[in-house]
């Protein structure tokens, strides 16, 4: 809603509104609930936008008390959270956290759960809303729905009744064969309605404002087709390694764990049609078309020239040395997991005919940045570039992260008698239009699902329909066995094989700097 003396110039009034609820935290001793949850959850108590009533049940394997759990919740927002912990509200916050010890296996765990539950929520005046978020390994979510819904704490919803939704994390599943098995188990609980498959890609403030940009402003959207648009190129480029998450990320690599989700996902808002209207199925609609009409990636000799993978070797990031992909911890010695890969794809329908969307994301690179950038074609030859001289293309440059916003690039001419053409660039920044850090994705994504909106959230076609898409490069990459997977230092951006696969266009196609 509108400040008093604040005009608000169109959009939706109001916010998500979220219901009373429980929301228990599967896996919540691990690193997403404390780097993430706990600190979006507080931002948002100190934004006033939780339900009066409602409460935080966290579930894990590791023996835990309330105490030890509201401590380690503590130290999460210190670490992680945007504004920092004021005693007091921490005080107030921490009263609704609670701590439940069970393995995900064990039915009587899911008892002690429930039970645990049913004496929290009258205190709270909690009417048996419940959220359950599955911050566990894809392998899992199985085990929980089919406990959670035997221990009698999860079915379809009816009208009438309290609701229960399910948060799954992404991945859901290695390939296309094991997410519908995981989206079919789940779909014999509850309704599509009652799940919410998470991709906080979609949570991050500049990838909900794409959709803003293209249908709230009448000069970009004549211009976003074929005619007018050379090329797309979405970075997703990352400064750190695998870290301590080695023990997913070797069953994974960089087209699971980046591709599939979350550069797609980002795909399709920049190249969907328009909805005819902002509800959640409208929207997911027209993402999904998008997904359709994805192109399959040739196989054979055209593989490399359409996609390229690699793995970081040890280089140097800031003047210090980093070991490679294969002597970090808990990797094997002689792993053949990609942390790097790089393609090119088409979207085959009439809009984007012909127009390469040029994606790429790794660990190790320079520095952390993510970004769309829509090129435009050349100016007719004639005129400033008769002789030859080219003039750089406009470019209009999204930035997902960090210092969110969008510039365009012009030509202009540099002050002077002579002619001489020299970029520029017009460039909004959030940080210095609105002032504040943006709001974690988390934070806009979990009252998402308190509010029961499921725009922002990935629909059961949509996982497997871009499946389908990466499952077709990761058989291509099987049936070419693993020999094939060129190094790139670390600190550097990518291998020459990446470079060839955009350069090899002509045109002057080449990788933006970051
Ligand atoms: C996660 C991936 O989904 O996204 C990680 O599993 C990756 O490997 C992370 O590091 C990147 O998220 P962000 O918000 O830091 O860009």
């Amino acid at each position: 809603m509108a400040e008093p003396g604040e005009t608000l110039l169109g959009g939706q009034e109001g916010g998500p509104v979220a219901a009373p609820c429980t929301l228990v935290i599967f896996g919540a001793a691990g690193d997403l609930a404390r780097r993430k949850l706990v600190p979006a959850l507080y931002n948002l108590s100190l934004d006033g936008v939780l339900p009066p009533s409602f409460a935080v049940v966290g579930f894990a394997r590791r023996e835990m008390g309330d105490e030890e759990f509201r401590a380690a919740g503590r130290e999460g927002v210190d670490r992680f959270s945007r504004r920092v912990a004021d005693a007091e509200r921490w005080a107030g916050f921490e009263r609704s956290l609670f701590y439940v010890t069970g393995s995900f296996g064990d039915p009587a765990a899911y008892q002690a759960l429930r039970k645990r539950i049913e004496e929290i929520e009258p205190g709270f005046g909690i009417p048996g809303n419940r959220i359950f978020y599955l911050s566990v390994p894809p392998g899992e979510i199985v085990t929980c729905v089919q406990h959670l819904q035997a221990a009698g704490l999860l079915k379809r919803d009816a009208p009438g009744e309290p609701f229960s939704r399910v948060i799954v994390e992404k991945p859901i599943g290695h390939d296309l064969a094991s997410a519908r098995e995981i989206d079919g188990a789940v779909a014999a609980v509850c309704g599509e309605r009652q799940i919410f498959r998470i991709d906080h890609y979609l949570g991050k403030e500049t990838v909900q404002s794409l959709l803003v940009m293209r249908f709230a402003n009448s000069i970009f959207e004549p211009l976003w087709n074929q005619k007018y648009i050379d090329h797309v190129q979405i970075t997703v480029a990352e400064e750190e390694g695998v870290g301590t998450r080695a023990n997913y990320y070797e069953g994974a690599g960089a087209l699971r764990d980046m591709v599939q989700n979350h550069i797609l996902q980002v795909l399709c808002l920049v190249a969907m049609e328009p909805p005819f209207e902002m509800t959640a199925d409208v929207v997911r609609d027209q993402k999904v078309a998008v997904l359709k009409c994805l192109r399959a990636i040739p196989r054979g000799e055209d593989l490399e020239r359409h996609v390229v993978r690699a793995q970081y070797a040890a280089g140097f990031q800031h003047g210090v040395e980093v070991p490679g992909y294969r002597r970090e911890d808990r990797v094997k010695a002689d792993s053949t997991t990609e942390t790097y890969v790089a393609l090119k794809a088409f979207v085959d329908n009439w809009r984007w005919a012909g127009v390469p969307f040029y994606l790429r994301t790794g660990k190790r690179l320079p520095k952390r940045a993510s970004e769309i950038a829509v090129q435009f074609k050349d100016v007719p030859q004639m005129l400033f570039n008769a002789s030859g001289t080219p003039i750089e293309p406009n470019v209009l440059a999204i930035r997902i992260q960090p210092d969110e916003g969008l510039s365009l690039r012009i030509a202009t001419k540099l002050p002077g008698p002579r002619v001489r053409i020299y970029p520029v660039k017009m460039d909004f920044r959030y940080g210095s239009t609105f002032g504040d850090q943006s709001p974690e994705a988390y934070e806009r994504l979990l009252l998402d699902v308190m509010a029961g909106d499921a725009t922002l959230f990935m629909r059961r076609d949509a996982v497997e329909a871009s499946w389908s898409w990466v499952n077709e490069i990761l058989e291509a990459w099987q049936a070419r066995g693993s020999r094939y997977l060129p190094e790139y230092p670390a600190g550097s951006w990518g291998p020459v094989e990446a470079d060839r696969l955009i350069e090899a266009d002509g045109r002057g196609r080449a990788w933006r700097t970051l």
